[in-house]
């Protein structure tokens, strides 16, 4: 019998289940089990696997908390939108925002310092992509995720935005630095 001929006996899924395809399913099961009890295990030992905390806020609650950071700690401006590279001080909760097609602002943190880094998008959905370290959040408006981080190299880290943003997506790019 070929594949393209329909089955002789059309009830094939009546049949008992023959021992070796029952093995599989028992072996696929089980390590679909065991992978799923990993994704708890990753967050003690997987060292890129960052424990979010996610608190709901709005856009104007969180352009204010980071306005304020802005006002307080800027050092310079960089790019031709004069963007603000902000150096607060270690130890302190920092701010960083998404929007249509930007990052705001720019972050200088000092390397084996811990920091709580605050993350929400203002308009749409935006990703936090910061390469080479392979650290990839949602930005998610409403929503502000706290990530505590100790950055371990210093640097200049890219920012990248891969959720897809609409025309300006492929140029909202930004950077991190680690003094
Ligand atoms: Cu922001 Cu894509």
């Amino acid at each position: 019998m070929s594949a393209i001929l329909p089955p002789a006996d059309r009830l094939w899924y009546k049949h008992p289940i023959d021992r070796v395809e029952g093995t599989w399913i028992a072996i696929a099961l089980i390590w679909c089990i065991i992978l799923f009890v990993m994704m708890t295990g990753w967050h003690v030992w997987g060292k890129q696997n960052l424990s979010t905390e996610t608190y709901r806020t709005t856009s104007a609650q969180f352009m204010e908390k980071t306005q304020a950071m802005v006002d307080k700690y800027t050092v310079r401006t960089e790019t031709a939108e004069n963007i603000p590279v902000v150096a607060p001080p270690p130890g302190s909760d920092v701010y960083l925002l998404a929007r249509l097609w930007s990052y705001w602002p720019i972050l200088e943190l000092e390397k084996d310092k811990t920091y709580r880094l605050h993350l929400t998008a203002i308009d749409y959905n935006h990703g936090f992509s910061l390469q080479p370290a392979n650290i990839n959040i949602q930005m998610v408006p409403g929503f502000e995720h706290v990530v505590t981080v100790t950055p371990n190299e210093a640097g200049t880290y890219s920012l990248v935005c891969n959720e897809y943003c609409g025309l300006g997506h492929h140029r909202m790019v930004s950077r991190l630095y680690v003094k």
